[in-house]
Parts: C-alpha cells; sequence; structure tokens
C-alpha cells in the first residue's frame, strides 16, 4: 500500500502523520518512509535517534520501493497543481492533515476543490486538537463531515510529546517517562486502524 500526506498550509503535522504511519505499518509488514520534502525533516528525525524502519529521500525511493510491502511518502507545504496531481495519483491513500483552524481548514477544502478533479482517494485527518474546555476539534470534524467530505473518524491531539518525540528522533510510543505517550500513540494507532486493521 502507498499512502501519501499532503497539505497546502504548512506545519500541520505532515511529518509527524508519515513518521506514526509509518510506525504503525511497520508493525504488519517491512514499510519505507520516504522523505519527499527537500527540508528533510523525516530524515533529520531519524538520524536524530533510531526509528523502527527505513527512511530514505525521493532519489532513493526507486531503489528501495520493490523490497517494502507498504510504503508511506511524506511530502513539502504548499505543492503547486501540477506536483499535487502526480502526489495524488500516485497513491493508493492520500492522507491530508489539516489542524483545526480557520486558515489550515480554509487550505485544506481549497485543496479538496482540486482533489476532485483528479482519480484519487484522500481522507482528512484532523491534528493538534487542543485540549478540552476547547471543542474546535469536535467542530472542525463536524464541519467536514456536513460538507459531506471524506475524514478519519480519530484525531490527533495537541501534546508536547510528539514535540519530545520529535527531538529525541523517535516515534512517541517509544518517549520514556511521559504520561502522555501511550495516548499519543493511541490517536496514531486509531488512524492505522481505519486504514489497515
Ligand atoms: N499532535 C501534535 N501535538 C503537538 N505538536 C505537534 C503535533 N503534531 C505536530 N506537532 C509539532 O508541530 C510542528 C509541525 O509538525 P510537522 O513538522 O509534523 O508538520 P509539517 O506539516 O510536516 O510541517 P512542514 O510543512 O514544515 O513540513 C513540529 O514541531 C511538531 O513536533
Ligand atoms: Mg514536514
Amino acid at each position: 500500500m502507498i499512502i501519501t500526506v499532503a497539505s497546502f498550509k504548512g506545519g500541520v503535522g505532515k511529518t509527524t502523520t508519515a513518521l506514526h504511519l509509518a510506525t504503525y505499518f511497520q508493525n504488519k509488514a517491512a514499510t519505507l518512509l520516504v522523505d519527499g520534502d527537500l527540508n528533510r525533516s523525516a530524515l533529520d528525525w531519524s538520524t536524530r535517534g533510531s526509528l523502527p524502519f527505513k527512511v530514505v529521500d525521493e532519489k532513493q525511493a526507486v531503489k528501495y520501493a520493490r523490497q517494502y510491502e507498504h510504503i508511506v511518502i511524506d511530502t513539502p507545504a504548499r505543492p503547486n497543481t501540477e506536483e499535487l496531481k502526480t502526489i495524488a495519483e500516485g497513491c493508493d491513500l492520500l492522507v491530508l492533515p489539516t489542524s483545526p483552524d480557520a486558515l489550515a481548514m480554509g487550505a485544506t477544502l481549497q485543496m479538496v476543490d482540486f482533489l476532485g478533479t483528479l482519480d484519487t482517494n484522500y481522507r482528512i485527518l484532523i491534528t493538534l486538537i487542543p485540549p478540552h474546555p476547547s471543542r474546535v476539534g469536535e467542530e472542525a470534524k463536524a464541519a467536514i463531515e456536513r460538507a459531506g467530505l471524506p475524514i478519519f473518524k480519530s484525531g490527533i491531539r495537541r501534546l508536547a510529546v510528539f514535540q519530545r518525540a520529535a527531538l529525541e528522533g523517535i516515534p512517541v510510543n517509544a518517549v520514556k517517562g511521559d504520561a502522555y505517550s501511550g495516548i499519543a500513540w493511541r490517536c496514531y494507532y486509531e488512524v492505522g486502524q481505519e486504514i489497515l486493521p
């Protein structure tokens, strides 16, 4: 299965999502994470610490792809429409992370408009959901559902342990001594279950 993670807006959790979906899929079968971002954030993550799967850049991807059952591709923010067409049509599932704020939601709806013209299978994932009593996460989900767009049932909570995991170069489920690592991992685990139980 090829899963690509993309968004028009930067900083909405693409790399974090790609990395944790790869962690999930690696538990099923050999998984490759392709870092398609020139900033190389996924590759940096893997060199800071250690990840339970292989990470390569786009150029190496062709060479390695055959040896892996699942491939997760991280992409840079702000793809142009031509790039997005290539990205969207070259995968089995396109995951669109969006934070629940108006700016990111607007960028996602703009992307969805364009994707509607293509032959692609996509699903929106709400990320960076602030804690209660804020209800912006639920509100964003409801708005997307009202619009009849495909969305993951589970969302990703905004938790500092995700930043800690990035800093340590490991997935959240490997972070030690943080009471939230299990809760954070469960967010992505549930998304993984929705893709491939
Ligand atoms: N669920 C979360 N809770 C808290 N912080 C998060 C969460 N997801 C991502 N972050 C943090 O937010 C920042 C942006 O996340 P990330 O790098 O995954 O986004 P991105 O969409 O890949 O960004 P870019 O567009 O720059 O590639 C990082 O510092 C990351 O650690
Ligand atoms: Mg990124």
